[in-house]
């Protein structure tokens, strides 16, 4: 591996600090505008908030990122040539959040030590709810910016209070004193996800700056001045917490019933004719626009709608076409409509107008119906519509079909349990509007002959592989069709080693919570087996993100091995001992003249839901070619992400790291995000966590409880949209179960779904420590996974790895009482699939 020296590391940074700061602002949402934005002149604002010193730049675990610079709002105004009044204020609010930190670590600590339980373990996703105080409001000037921040992680959700969710006192007071006091003043949510805004919503100006990575304080500059402009939309409906049918039962430790079925977000409010406070798919520009549908056709089986759209404004911007179905209802009930694609445009000056096509497939409407296993299509009227946000569409071409069609023939996979789904009460589709537009919009009748219908082959069972021929690696390298010889000769211990990452061969003193868990690589979250380096095959290292690349900032080799030495959590959550006798010194100033250290630095990108805000897969792919280049840079495999959950309830603490509450578009962003990544040679995502993650409240142990209609339609869509569209190398399986087993040892998701039906044909892994026994305590209600369930299933590699994985794999291959028996035939199915993956890296 090259060893990356100081000058060459600044030249990629500044690059790609730059790239994300052009591209950030397309990521950000203007919520409420007075339509004084930009302000275009610098001079004298009054800056205040718990996010205008202390921003964030992404959430906490797994997926932050540890980065050399970051421009905190503060900075990015200063650098702007703003000039802050409010120094007296962004000090006193220093101390008040020193004090509260300390409070909050003391109590959450004790907490811990009082349980028995490791106290970073314990505050895993932890966030400090934003206190109260009392400063005064007195800096000068025309201007004023007010911050609000909130962070959240893996290990906790979020919670329903003041200081999370809700504004707290202090932040109402101020924020409206503020507006009030102040003839230029712009509210700024520094946030992974939803605040209820309802008691602030009079003010002049909102802006959504999200969590943007490293540039997010210049970002904010560039967008104040009018460099640039906000042109994101919203992927979640932002409502009352109480009104999302997902709240009540949310977080339940053992079992959450997903009793909303198929009514998430928009699919719910829309239905229900309940207006959030914003909706799905909303935001405001500098600029205004016009969208005009021109044309509605289909060819075979593509439905395209083509419309202008005009920038009737004064200023340039861009916008988003957003165009969705309302499906009829027959047997099966149907949501009042549902996102079928979108795009944006580019950037349309004044008066500049552009035509946008936008299609989709005719199987994109179809249902699963679960009493037959099939997707159909039924009778009816299918009513296209568009517009710039879910509240506000327009029929513009009706799809009709004389009869049913059935598109896929299936199997029902997660045998459900027993509960009933919520039944809506729901609008009715024809009111007045409607039906004029009904009434002009062109028909166009699709014949049964147009769609081909799919009947999908199951192969559960594999096939074992003769050993015959061997043929060394080097020779496979050459030949790639002789890798079946290569595994064919792999004793059953090669095997079980492929199938585990290399923890099962380390010491143990790499492993962290969070990841850090490399010899190769620093800070990396984990690599395949070593077994094998005897015959040449090289080991696939993965690194976290998704909101950049996860590995350390620094390092030293020490015996052939690179070991952390930087300020991040997982070195910190080391052993002092072990800090002592490898002379890590985390606060060392002068790392940059030691020959003994090296450096990985690398950009923090915006977290998945900014970019999945930007509405922009060109932009997606560019984010993911970034990506790219710097998993090149430091040797990473596979990055750990796109996180592609789908944001069920604001109250999910990873939601910030995911993309949005429909499949839609996260499908086509992660296939983005995908595509990008896997330009580069020797790179692959990982799309995660498959499948039905959507709360971390107990998160090793939460069985999701779900309808399959619900589960394929809404939790499984976007992988399949990502998996279909871009084939990302990898997938990573989540912790949680779904309707009582746990999806690393599901055949049915992992096989039939993933491979027989979707045609996947990268790698599985499991989350990480999946199948520890340490899940397997009195307190859980279900038991950790199995590593021999992993192999049997389909779920490739079981991660970070330990001895027992690896001593249960062999187990299950010689004694038929373990729970999940395997044969060889299994295990080489594995390994096909991974030295597969190592071979074309
Ligand atoms: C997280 C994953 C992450 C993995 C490796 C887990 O705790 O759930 O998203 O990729 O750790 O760090």
């Amino acid at each position: 591996m090259i060893r990356i020296t100081e000058k060459e590391i600044q030249k990629y940074e500044i690059e790609h600090i730059n790239e994300v700061r052009r591209m950030a602002p397309e990521c950000t949402v203007l919520l409420k505008s007075d339509g004084t934005l930009p302000w275009r002149q610098k001079g004298e604002i009054a800056l205040y908030g718990s996010g205008a010193r202390k921003t964030i730049k992404g959430g906490t675990g797994s997926g932050d990122v540890n980065v050399r610079y970051f421009i905190t709002v503060e900075e990015g105004l200063r650098n702007a040539g703003y000039k802050i009044t409010s120094d007296q204020w962004l000090d006193n609010y220093d101390n008040i959040i020193i004090n509260a930190s300390k409070e909050f670590v003391d109590k959450n600590r004790n907490e811990a030590i009082a349980a028995g339980i490791n106290p970073e373990f314990y505050m895993l996703g932890k966030a400090l709810p934003e206190p109260e105080y009392t400063l005064p409001l007195d800096a000068k000037g025309e201007a004023a910016i007010y911050v609000v921040s909130r962070n959240s992680g893996e290990g906790a959700d979020r919670e329903s209070i003041e200081g999370d969710i809700n504004l707290t006192s202090t932040e109402i007071r101020d924020i409206l004193a503020a507006n009030d006091k102040y003839e230029n003043f712009v509210l700024v949510l520094n946030v992974g996800g939803m605040v209820n805004l309802e008691p602030v919503l009079k003010i002049k100006n909102i802006l959504l700056l999200g969590q943007i990575g490293t540039p997010t304080g210049d970002v904010l500059a560039d967008l104040l001045i009018g460099k640039s402009y906000p042109s994101g939309k919203l992927t979640m409906s932002w409502a009352n917490i109480e009104d999302y049918p997902s709240t009540e039962g949310f977080g339940n430790p053992d079992d959450t019933i997903y009793r909303e079925g198929i009514y998430v977000g928009y699919r719910f409010f829309d239905s229900m004719n309940l207006n959030p406070i914003y909706p799905f798919g909303y935001g405001l520009g500098y600029a205004d626009f016009s969208i005009t549908p021109n044309d509605f056709e289909i060819d075979g089986d593509m439905i395209s709608l083509s419309v202008v759209v005009k920038n009737i404004g004064k200023v340039v911007g861009k916008e988003v076409v957003q165009v969705y179905y309302s499906a009829p209802e027959g047997k099966m009930e149907q949501p009042y409509q549902q996102l079928a694609s979108f795009a944006k445009t580019k950037e349309l000056e004044p008066n500049e107008e552009q035509e946008i096509t936008v299609s989709f497939s005719v199987d994109t409407m179809a249902s699963y119906d679960e009493e037959y296993a099939t997707y159909i299509l039924e009778q009816g009227d299918y009513l296209i519509r568009v517009g710039n946000h879910s509240r506000n569409t327009h029929i513009c071409g009706i799809l009709r079909l004389n009869q049913n069609i059935t598109t896929q023939k299936l199997k029902n996979i997660c045998p459900g349990w027993i509960f009933d789904e919520i039944k809506l009460e729901k609008r009715k589709f024809s009111y007045e509007k409607e039906s004029k537009e009904r009434s002009v919009a062109k028909v166009i009748l699709l014949t049964p002959n147009q769609v081909t219908c799919q009947e999908k082959n199951y192969h559960d069972i594999p096939v074992e592989l003769p050993q015959k021929d061997f043929c060394s690696w080097e020779e496979v390298k050459k030949h790639p069709e002789k890798l079946k010889n290569f595994v064919g000769n792999l004793t059953e211990e090669d095997l079980a080693s492929l199938c585990v990452g290399s923890g099962a061969e380390s010491t143990g003193e790499l492993s962290s919570i969070i990841g850090n868990a490399s010899e190769i690589v620093a800070g990396a979250s984990g690599e395949t087996t070593h077994r094998l380096s005897n015959q040449n095959v090289g080991a696939l290292i993965m690194a976290d993100g998704p909101a950049g690349i996860r590995i350390s900032k620094k390092y030293k080799i020490i015996d052939g091995i690179a070991k952390a030495c930087d300020d991040s959590p997982s070195v910190i959550m080391l052993d002092s001992e072990i800090k002592n006798e490898q002379n890590i010194n985390v606060n060392e100033e002068k790392i940059l003249q030691d020959e003994n250290k090296f450096y990985q630095f690398c950009t923090a990108i915006p977290i998945g839901t900014c970019l999945a805000q930007s509405w922009n897969v060109q932009l997606c792919e560019k984010i993911g070619d970034l990506i790219g280049s710097e998993m090149e840079m430091f040797g990473i495999n596979l990055w750990l992400a796109p996180a592609m959950n789908i944001q069920r309830s604001p109250l999910c603490g990873r939601n910030f790291e995911y993309y949005s509450e429909d499949p839609v578009i996260s499908g086509m962003i992660a296939a983005a995000v995908t595509n990008g990544v896997q330009r580069h040679k020797g790179c692959g995502t990982t799309a995660k966590h498959f499948a039905c993650n959507n709360q971390e409240t107990n998160r090793y142990g939460s069985n999701s409880i779900v309808k399959e209609r619900a589960l394929r339609e809404i939790y499984l869509k976007g992988f399949e949209i990502c998996v279909r569209q871009s084939q990302p190398r990898s997938i990573m399986t989540s912790y949680n179960l779904i309707n009582g087993k746990r999806t690393c040892n599901r055949t049915d998701l992992l096989t039939s779904v993933l491979r027989d039906e979707w045609g996947y044909e990268g790698i599985v892994v499991t989350d990480w420590f999946s199948t520890q026994r340490f899940l397997d305590d009195s307190k859980n209600k279900y038991a950790a996974g199995s590593s021999a369930g992993c192999v049997r299933a389909g779920n490739d590699i079981t991660m970070p790895g330990s001895p027992w994985d690896r001593d249960d794999i062999l187990d299950a291959l010689r004694n038929t009482e373990n729970n999940y028996p395997i044969t060889k035939a299994h295990l080489q199915r594995c390994a096909m699939r991974i030295l597969h993956c190592i071979l074309f890296m």
